[in-house]
């Protein structure tokens, strides 16, 4: 069963509440968070997913671009998120480590990120860990509207094989330019949730942009 998760970088911000809504046919709502230090921009914060939380019961699929992630967990847990990504590249292993441990200790569900540069094989000892979900960004994190980088298709193919063979029920998402026919080829290589954000929110009617992602 593929998930849509609509990313609400491309919402507007001064109708948050409004703009998901919108997309409330979807299954997730994926929510940016980014410091200005692992990605050149700056997005949203703990404050705003709390507010968030108080207006929704969709499942918040957290994604942290933030260097050093671990300093944030427990505050993006008690704001309200229900699954918490952090990127491979953002600490050293250990850290890395310590903040999945932390997320488990919460009973936030837990998920590491890859940049387009990290090789498919960095997953293998956090998949023999446990993990909730591994995101595979198909564009360099940062901005909505990026194209779609084909060449992410051969680590997906990969990553899904090792799931199977080591975490078996860990999700496998994919993270920019996804659109009707992208995700048909990140489905194909084995993702099984869609993360969507102009592709949606440009859209002139949404809920069929949403159907449309999932055939
Ligand atoms: C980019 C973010 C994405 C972004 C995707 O760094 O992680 O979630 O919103 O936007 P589109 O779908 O427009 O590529
Ligand atoms: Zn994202």
């Amino acid at each position: 069963m593929i998930k849509i998760a609509p990313s609400i970088l491309s919402a507007d911000f001064c109708r948050l509440e409004e703009d998901i809504q919108k997309v409330s046919s979807a299954d997730w709502l994926h929510v940016d968070v980014m410091d200005g230090m692992f990605v050149p921009n700056i997005s949203i914060g703990v404050p705003v997913v709390q507010s968030i939380r108080q207006h929704t019961n969709m499942f918040l699929d957290t994604h942290l671009m933030i260097e050093k992630p671990g300093r944030y967990v427990k505050a993006f847990a008690d704001a309200g998120a229900d699954l918490l990504t952090i990127h491979l590249e953002a600490d050293m292993p250990p850290a890395i480590r310590a903040a999945l441990r932390e997320m488990d200790s919460l009973g936030v569900k837990k998920g590491i990120a890859l940049r387009p540069i990290t090789a498919a094989e960095a997953v293998i000892p956090y998949l023999k860990e446990g993990l909730d979900l591994i995101l595979v960004m198909t564009v360099e994190p940062g901005f909505g509207g990026q194209s779609f980088m084909a060449d992410m298709l051969p680590k997906l193919t990969a990553i899904r094989g090792y799931i199977e063979q080591y975490c078996p029920g860990c999700h496998l998402e994919v993270d920019g330019g996804i659109n009707p026919e992208t995700a048909k080829l990140c489905v194909q290589a084995g993702a099984d949730v869609l993360v969507a954000g102009s592709a949606i929110y440009n859209a002139p009617d949404i809920p069929a942009a949403i159907e449309a992602l999932r055939s």
